[in-house]
């Protein structure tokens, strides 16, 4: 069996717990998990996480990070263990003594839930599980994860490249600002007035950007986009935010994207999205079932590189 690269860190809560290193050697690893999937049993990494136990503790929707760590889990040969969503908001008992209990019969935890604090208290509390971020409010690593395999599969190299991220500067946003400044790629975002990017995230992904990676904002959709490599969009309201929906649909109106849009960006241009997707709201029918679209892609490479995040973490 290949080795597994070296962790930077216990947990996954943040593309910031990988060094460059740890990042490259991961998606090298996931571009050989996907190529060696049609082995199945036969894979070089079947029984990889034999006798291991994964326990997912999912506090909000979600069809493809449950679906793509569950099969991720039981193609590495490995367990899962499904908990009920109140053991996440620490109400039955501190959060702290969640996390003392599973490290003593599983060796991960996969978490989903609203405050990053959250995941990274539960990673605190126990020194020997593995947390990996699965999507809070701030950030959502294992989905850029598999946005820069994507790239990478379609452009060989990302270093030089420009992602333009049209809309909320959400949890999405973020962890593709960390990873794009981590391969050198240039991301623009733009968003309405309010929904921008946080100031502490642009700072974050210029203190890991490497061969000239760096994040730009914009007001206005068409100047993000103008000449870039790919276009990017999540939705407007994001998990827990459904009381805002109908202020959201009004103000991000202006950055919908469609082919106008996606005109205004260098020709060959991609089209992203994490999904699930609303048409008609961040983004046109027509746009995200053309050509130019790898949203499905996106999706499929969640599992070949989540299962090369638990090698790193558990291999
Ligand atoms: N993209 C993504 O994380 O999808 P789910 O919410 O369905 O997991
Ligand atoms: N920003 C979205 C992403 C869904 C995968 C949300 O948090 O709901």
């Amino acid at each position: 069996m290949q080795r597994a690269p070296a962790a930077s860190s216990k947990d996954f809560l943040s593309l910031l717990d990988l060094s460059h290193q740890a990042l490259d050697a991961l998606l090298a690893r996931a571009r050989r998990l996907k190529a060696e999937r049609p082995l199945r049993a036969g894979a070089p990494t079947a029984s990889a996480l034999a006798g291991m136990h994964v326990a997912m503790l999912f506090e909000k929707p979600s069809l493809r990070t449950l679906s793509t760590f569950e099969i991720a889990v039981k193609e590495l040969g490995g367990n899962t263990l499904h908990l009920p969503r109140e053991f996440a908001d620490g109400g039955r008992e501190p959060l702290e003594d969640v996390a003392r209990n599973l490290e003593r019969w599983v060796d991960a935890l996969v978490v989903r839930t609203f405050a990053q604090s959250r995941a990274a208290t539960l990673a605190a509390a126990a020194r020997s599980l593995h947390v990996v971020n699965a999507l809070t409010d701030e950030e959502h690593p294992c989905q850029a994860l598999a946005d820069a395999l994507t790239m990478l599969e379609r452009w060989g190299e990302v270093r030089g490249r420009t992602l333009a991220f049209v809309g909320d500067g959400n949890n999405v946003a973020t962890s593709l600002a960390h990873v794009t400044s981590m391969l050198g790629m240039s991301l623009h975002v733009a968003s309405p007035a309010g929904y921008e990017l946080p100031d502490a995230v642009v700072d974050a992904a210029a203190r890991v950007a490497r061969h000239g990676g760096a994040v730009r904002r914009f007001a206005d959709a068409r100047e993000a986009v103008r000449g870039a490599d790919a276009v990017y969009t999540d939705v407007w309201t994001s998990m827990g935010q459904e009381q805002e929906a109908g202020r959201r649909r009004a103000l991000f109106a202006p950055f919908q994207v469609d082919a106008g849009l996606m005109s205004a960006a260098a020709p060959g241009a991609l089209f992203m999205h994490c999904l699930p997707a609303h048409r008609g709201e961040e983004v046109t029918a027509d746009v995200l079932e053309s050509p130019a679209s790898v949203a499905f892609d996106q999706a499929e490479n969640r599992l070949h590189t989540q299962k090369a995040l638990l090698l790193m973490l558990l291999g």
